[in-house]
């Protein structure tokens, strides 16, 4: 319905409010150093408008904070497990739906049946977490992105795609039986939030039947992706974003999904599959670190507010509306002269830092003083990752006006962007280095 209007409005109305976090400059600038520059350590409360990331950070609807009430708490078969199956069977086709308390607990368990020494898993792009759990059990993970995937420059439309050369290659490379998944990551988050089509989903899916290999969908942001085919593919314009999803999950064998993002929740994620036998080695694997296989480490009330969130992600207003945010805030960048990953993805914009800011070399963490650049500057927060700065947008939670004045922040570093300095790593960081870096300024 919102397609057919010029003016870009909410397909919803506010409810409930949260005030922002107004602080000072000096206060940010004090934060900052007290965080060691590294923007994850500083508290949210002296954030304005937080970018860090789209994943929990969701507006729940009415009807969702409603079901909340509606969560059945029993240990086992909960009548909001039924509620959460059937949703998630709809969506996907898949018979075997098996709860996780958010997307990389799905993957631990996936991975800790498939790994081992000597497996190889093949993707367009394994999400950090994703790549992760699949090392931790000695395997090894392989990214094969698009040629496209690696211009940020370059337009074209379905950067997320698989290299389906490469795919053939890499099945050959390491045979068919070391290879017990391959995995299309949708929307792919590693590039930039690039979406997949399903021209090259159904190419995919036909190699790996050739070699029956099983296809597995990383779902994090299927409903971005179905609309980004709608908007970007010849063919799918005429169809509901649903139609679509339902056609993406039928030619997988199974996924595991986040449900932080595109399930509109605060916590949570799930396995599905149609394999019975994989499932219940999966449902024996869990129960030490995960829980009982009808709740997954999640209350009955988060199950209640994930199914609901399954279907409202659908909405074609909705996603008409989240797309078109997302493109009125990269015409706004582009507008302050900001270099963004091209085309605009399904949940962030993208700034490449490193030809934003050619003054501080990649050894300088140009992304990561981007970063604080924002923060002092405005109180914005982004997340830096590689040479990028990701803007993530977080779905039903900021307005036109808040993304226009993001905008105007980085408007703002443009024109003094000679003044943003690098930073140096001191000590050593532990685990995800982007997390714990903590950083000095040049
Ligand atoms: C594509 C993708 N897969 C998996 C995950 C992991 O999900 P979670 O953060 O719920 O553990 C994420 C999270 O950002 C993601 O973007």
């Amino acid at each position: 319905m919102i397609r057919r209007w010029k003016t870009l409005f909410e397909p919803y109305r506010i409810k409930a409010v949260e005030p922002l976090g107004f602080a000072s400059t000096a206060e940010r600038e004090r934060a900052l150093h007290a965080a060691a520059y590294n923007v994850f350590h500083v508290p949210a409360e002296t954030v304005l408008i937080d970018l860090l990331t789209d994943s929990g950070t969701s507006a729940m609807s009415g009807e969702q904070w409603a079901a909340l009430m509606r969560g059945d708490e029993a240990y086992a078969g909960s009548r909001s497990f039924e509620t959460f199956q059937k949703a998630v069977r709809e969506l996907t086709g898949y018979r075997e739906v098996i709860p996780a308390h958010q997307g990389r607990a799905a993957e631990h368990i996936l991975f800790s049946v498939l790994g081992g020494p000597g497996k190889v898993f093949l993707a367009n792009a394994h999400f950090e977490t994703t790549r992760g759990n699949i090392e931790a059990t000695g395997a090894k993970a392989i990214d094969l992105p698009a040629p496209e995937a690696a211009d940020p420059a370059n337009p074209s439309p379905f950067k997320g795609d698989i290299d389906t050369r490469a795919l053939e290659r890499a099945i050959g490379e390491h045979g068919a039986a070391n290879i017990p998944l391959a995995i299309m990551t949708v929307t792919n988050n590693t590039a930039a939030g690039q979406p997949v089509s399903m021209r090259n989903l159904r190419e995919a899916s036909e190699i790996c039947a050739k070699h029956k290999i099983p296809l597995f969908l990383d779902a994090a942001r299927f409903a971005e992706n179905a609309y980004l085919v709608k908007k970007r593919e010849t063919g799918y314009a005429a169809r509901a974003a649903a139609e679509t999803a339902r056609e993406m999950f039928s030619l997988a064998q199974g996924c595991w999904m986040s449900a932080k993002k595109d399930g509109l929740a605060h916590i949570g994620g799930f396995l599905a599959l149609k394999d019975k036998a994989l499932a219940d080695r999966a449902r024996e694997a869990m129960v030490l670190f995960e829980g009982f296989p009808t709740y997954g480490g999640l209350a009955g009330r988060d199950l209640e507010a994930i199914a609901r969130g399954l279907s409202e992600v659908l909405d074609d207003d909705y996603l008409e509306h989240r797309l078109r945010l997302i493109e009125f805030f990269s015409e706004r960048m582009r507008a302050a002269k900001v270099p963004i990953v091209e085309p605009p993805g399904g949940h962030a914009v993208f700034v490449d830092a490193k030809a934003f800011l050619p003054h501080i070399p990649p050894e300088q963490l140009p992304a990561s003083a981007l970063a604080g650049a924002a923060y002092r500057t405005g109180g914005v927060r982004g997340a830096a990752m590689g040479n990028f700065l990701r803007l993530a947008v977080p779905r039903r939670a900021y307005t036109q006006s808040h993304l226009e004045y993001v905008a105007e922040v980085f408007s703002e570093i443009a024109a003094q962007k000679d003044l943003v300095r690098g930073l140096k790593r001191v000590g050593e960081a532990k685990g995800m280095g982007v997390l714990f870096a903590r950083l000095e300024p040049v």
